[in-house]
């Protein structure tokens, strides 16, 4: 097997557990240098514990690989530059960052709490600002001082954020925001030799298990491929992360098993410009025409449903 990230720093957080485990894992067996991040948090967010990156490490090591945990919370601004700080401390470099931190607090909106929004909205949104803000700064400085800087961010979004899906107001609005965060700092960071691209992981976790279960998709036969593994979305994140995928950046994919996606953004359709502004009620007639020209928004799978017939 070639080892595509032989050498590679990369920081993966959230990394003890579910996909960024696995992406820990995965990058390890291509020859990376792997900073373990995690919290130890519950899937709601709370708690913590250093247990479980821990193990993570002991995992890489026992492989022959080199890692190290960090339990910073990504969220938090001081403790992201920390996180990235010490990956440059212990190995020398940073090539890699993987936002992958996430945590879920569903509820319909009228019935959603503040701290149910800003505990979403940070973990995942903040989360994914805090360490890309730390590692770009550090790349701008690599780049500045004359080094040829190849480096990679990976955030991870969802289809409920870049397609929606109701009951999930809080993670969809932070995932989106990851999408849109994901395109611009592409268009801000190429200059630095870093690209951008992010992911929309399906996998059964402890965080889908119960979405997954209500699917009522059939178990696998033991031994056969399993679509739903956590392990399935690592081999596109280690890719993205590799030296091949330098001219890829600003993208966003759907994965889960052996399907590879790419999720097309937003863009201007139909237009009407009178040249003058608009009297409202000349709307009545000028807005149903151009929605009756274009594109229905997709539906939460990401389909649009005159392509789902
Ligand atoms: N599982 C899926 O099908 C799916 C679908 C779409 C998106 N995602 C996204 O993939 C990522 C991984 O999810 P998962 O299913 O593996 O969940 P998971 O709960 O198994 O793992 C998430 C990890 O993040 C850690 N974490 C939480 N808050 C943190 C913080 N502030 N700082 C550092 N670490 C923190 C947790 O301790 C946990 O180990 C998340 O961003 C999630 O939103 C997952």
């Amino acid at each position: 097997m070639a080892a595509i990230c032989d050498g590679r720093v990369v920081i993966v957080t959230g990394a003890a557990r579910g996909i960024g485990r696995e992406h820990a894992l995965e990058f390890a067996r291509h020859g990376a240098r792997v900073v373990v991040n995690d919290v130890g948090a519950e899937v709601d967010g709370s708690g913590s514990s250093t247990g479980p990156a821990g193990e993570v490490v002991e995992a890489i090591r026992a492989m022959g690989g080199e890692a190290v945990a960090d339990g910073s919370d990504v969220s938090d601004f001081e403790g992201a530059r920390r996180l990235v700080a010490s990956a440059v401390e212990r190995f020398g470099d940073l090539h890699v960052l993987v936002n992958n931190a996430g945590i879920l607090r569903d509820r319909m909106l009228v019935n959603m709490t503040e701290e149910e929004w800003d505990s979403v909205i940070r973990v995942h949104l903040r989360g994914t600002f805090a360490p890309l803000r730390h590692a770009a700064a550090y790349w701008r400085e690599r780049h500045k001082a004359g080094h040829d800087v190849d480096a990679r961010i990976i955030n991870t979004t969802s289809s409920s954020g870049i397609y929606g899906n109701p009951g999930q107001g809080n993670y969809g609005a932070a995932k989106a925001g990851i999408a849109g965060l994901t395109v611009i700092a592409a268009r801000e960071l190429g200059r630095y030799g870093v690209t951008v691209n992010a992911v929309a992981p399906a996998a059964l976790t402890r965080m889908t298990e119960g979405l997954i279960a209500a699917s009522g998709r059939p178990e696998p036969e033991p031994g056969a491929f399993a679509p739903a593994a956590p392990d399935n979305i690592a081999p596109l994140v280690v890719w993205l992360a590799s030296p091949g995928a330098r001219d890829v950046t600003g993208r966003v994919f759907n994965v889960r098993g052996g399907m590879i996606s790419v999720a097309e953004g937003w863009r201007a359709g139909p237009m009407v410009d009178k040249g003058a502004r608009w009297a409202p009620h000349e709307l009545d007639e000028v807005v149903p025409a151009l929605l009756e020209k274009a594109r229905p928004n997709v539906r939460p799978d990401g389909v649009t449903p005159e392509d789902a017939k």
